[in-house]
């Protein structure tokens, strides 16, 4: 295994001698520091600005509270692992690497540089930009699991690959947490200069697309279009997780490069979200006008169009290391309105224990269960070690186990798209219940009104089983991870790589053909870390963009 955390190899009087040089620094520079009332207020470059524990958001921002959070992870030393255990995680941990190199292996066969491999036809496409998303998103799983030929080869790629140009209108959204993201995980793990050179690229390609009147990017652009003055689309809408999901990715390329715009420039939407008014205190309609700034819709949602946004306030709080107030003040709101409106016992007749979280359409509640939505488990569970919220564990615990059932309860123990529940809230008589359950599931559980029924390789729920598991140290995640992957194995596997489901729960079951790149990039890696010594990647050094690209926080605790 690759040595993560010590790669470099100081000698003590050089250590010695960069301490003295510091002090002296310090000391000239100390004065001046007392001045500054606002945290967002500096202008000195004091540090080396590839320094991976810089505390400076850019030249012009120095973050003067950084300090050491609560501990993410359960205390592994407490219950050692057999000999017979280590066997078995080991064994499970080379089957998914094996699983990530014969997706890999069909993927440079049949598509190498296109976005995208259809491991059905063998063919490929060209979804994300052109620039070969599928290498570039899955950089950083090849470094995890010590794939190194793979990495040079996808590095030497990612070389030639011009990140300003692309023939698709992009969207800024998957831009950054894929490939933004990507390029920033492989420069902090190889320190390799093509990396961060290429994410300066890409990040200064994408900033023409923030000069709207609200200061909220415009999603779908064209990267031609490159004026610098305030650009007028009103006839275009922002979605909370498009402009809610940029924050990590553009810190972090101002911390490594040491240019403050890209923190200016999401800075300036966090503002804007704080300010405006919302229906609930910290619940945030999904839809927004580029040119007011306010909320135009009144959906209400932790899934597709909202997840992610609210994932990223308290990521962003542990990546400074808990130094901007604001991101937890916005976290703590959310998750209390969360509770109070958006979580509700189901009424499952084989599981009367489950708890679900739904949505709000137009102020009432619906009982819909998204795929993506079942990362919640995992961002409450690390919201509840870091801000001290032990009631946030104890629902994170139900809620993973309402997703895990998801996949449980099908045919082929694959979990569905989405899914309607009868709620607590819900007052169905009988006959009303047998009309709403479809006919095409005849085996549904009683109380699961109806599915969407796709699978498209998604890890949201794998991702919640490996943060459990990495809080509470229960191994009980690690056996359900195996059951999900020995489904994908049986059902998703094809000659050449992994492919989405159209039904999950059909004895015909029919694969769609498409291997997204989350699912390299996501998926494998949260499976391969679940079944890792827990330090690998530790949630106390690392936070996890939404695409599970590793960045370092600024605060380590190791
Ligand atoms: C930094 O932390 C100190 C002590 O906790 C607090 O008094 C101060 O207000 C904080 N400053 C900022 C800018 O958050
Ligand atoms: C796709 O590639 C695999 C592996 O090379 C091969 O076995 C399979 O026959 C190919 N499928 C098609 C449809 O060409
Ligand atoms: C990868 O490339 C680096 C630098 O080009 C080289 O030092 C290293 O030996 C290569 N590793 C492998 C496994 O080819
Ligand atoms: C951020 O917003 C402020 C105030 O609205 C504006 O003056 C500033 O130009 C914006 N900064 C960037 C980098 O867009
Ligand atoms: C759900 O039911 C409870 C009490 O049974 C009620 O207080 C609450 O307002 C209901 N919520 C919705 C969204 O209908």
């Amino acid at each position: 295994m690759i040595n993560l955390t010590a790669k470099i190899p100081w000698r003590l009087n050089t250590r010695l001698r960069i301490a003295l040089i510091l002090l002296l620094i310090i000391s000239f520079l100390s004065y001046q520091f007392i001045f500054i009332s606002n945290i967002f207020d500096y202008q000195i470059h004091w540090f080396d600005p590839s320094s991976k524990i810089s505390y400076c958001l850019g030249s012009q921002v120095y973050l003067r509270n950084v300090s050491r959070l609560p501990k993410i992870q359960y205390d592994f030393n407490n219950t050692p692992e057999t000999i017979n255990e280590k066997l078995i995680r080991e064994t499970r941990r080379e089957s998914i690497k094996k699983g990530f190199q014969h997706a890999w292996n069909g993927y440079t066969k049949y598509a190498w540089g296109k976005d995208e491999l259809e491991p059905v036809t063998n063919n490929s496409n060209n979804r994300f930009n052109g620039w070969g998303a599928t290498i570039v998103d899955s950089l950083d799983t090849m470094w995890i699991m010590d794939l190194k030929d793979e990495f040079n080869r996808s590095r030497d790629f990612v070389e030639t690959v011009d990140f300003s140009k692309s023939d698709n209108v992009i969207s800024v959204f998957e831009t950054t947490i894929r490939y933004l993201g990507g390029l920033l995980s492989a420069y902090e793990f190889s320190n390799d200069h093509v990396f961060l050179d290429k994410a300066l690229e890409l990040g200064n390609a994408l900033l023409p697309s923030f000069n709207s009147v609200s200061g909220f990017p415009y999603d779908s652009w064209d990267l031609s279009w490159n004026n610098d003055k305030t650009f007028r689309r009103p006839w275009t809408t922002a979605n909370l997780a498009q402009i809610g999901t940029l924050q990590l990715e553009f810190m972090k390329l101002s911390q490594l490069t040491g240019d403050s715009e890209f923190f200016f420039k999401i800075n300036n939407i966090t503002q804007v979200l704080d300010s405006i008014p919302k229906p609930i205190p910290g619940l945030y309609p999904l839809y927004l006008d580029h040119e007011t700034g306010e909320f135009i819709a009144h959906d209400i949602s932790f899934g597709g169009s909202g997840d992610s946004f609210y994932e990223y306030l308290i990521k962003q709080y542990i990546f400074v290391g808990g130094a901007i107030d604001q991101f937890r003040r916005m976290y703590i709101e959310s998750i209390d309105s969360m509770h109070k409106h958006l979580i509700k016992e189901g009424r499952i007749e084989s599981r009367p224990d489950l708890l679900f979280i739904g949505e709000l359409s137009y102020g009432s509640f619906v009982g819909k269960l998204q795929h993506l939505t079942c990362f919640v488990p995992g961002m409450l569970a690390i919201g509840s070690k870091v801000l001290n919220r032990p009631q946030d564990l104890e629902v994170a615990i139900k809620l993973a186990d309402s997703c895990y059932w998801a996949y449980e309860m099908t045919y082929t123990g694959i979990g569905p798209e989405d899914l309607w529940y009868m709620s607590s809230n819900d007052t169905f008589n009988e006959p009303e219940k047998k009309t709403m359950n479809n006919r095409k599931d005849k085996n549904l559980p009683d109380g699961v009104i109806k599915l969407g029924h796709s699978y498209k390789l998604r890890p949201e729920t794998i991702e919640s089983l490996f943060i459990l598991y990495r809080v509470t140290g229960d191994r009980a995640y690690q056996d359900k991870g195996w059951k999900i992957w020995q489904a994908i194995e049986k059902w998703c596997k094809t000659s050449s790589a992994y492919s989405g489901l159209i039904n999950v729960n059909s004895e015909k079951v029919t694969q769609n053909n498409n291997m997204e790149s989350f699912f390299l990039a996501e998926t494998l890696k949260y499976l391969y870390l679940l079944f890792s010594p827990p330090d690998l990647i530790s949630l106390d050094t690392y936070v996890f963009n939404t695409e599970a690209h590793p960045f370092l926080r600024m605060a380590r605790t190791f």
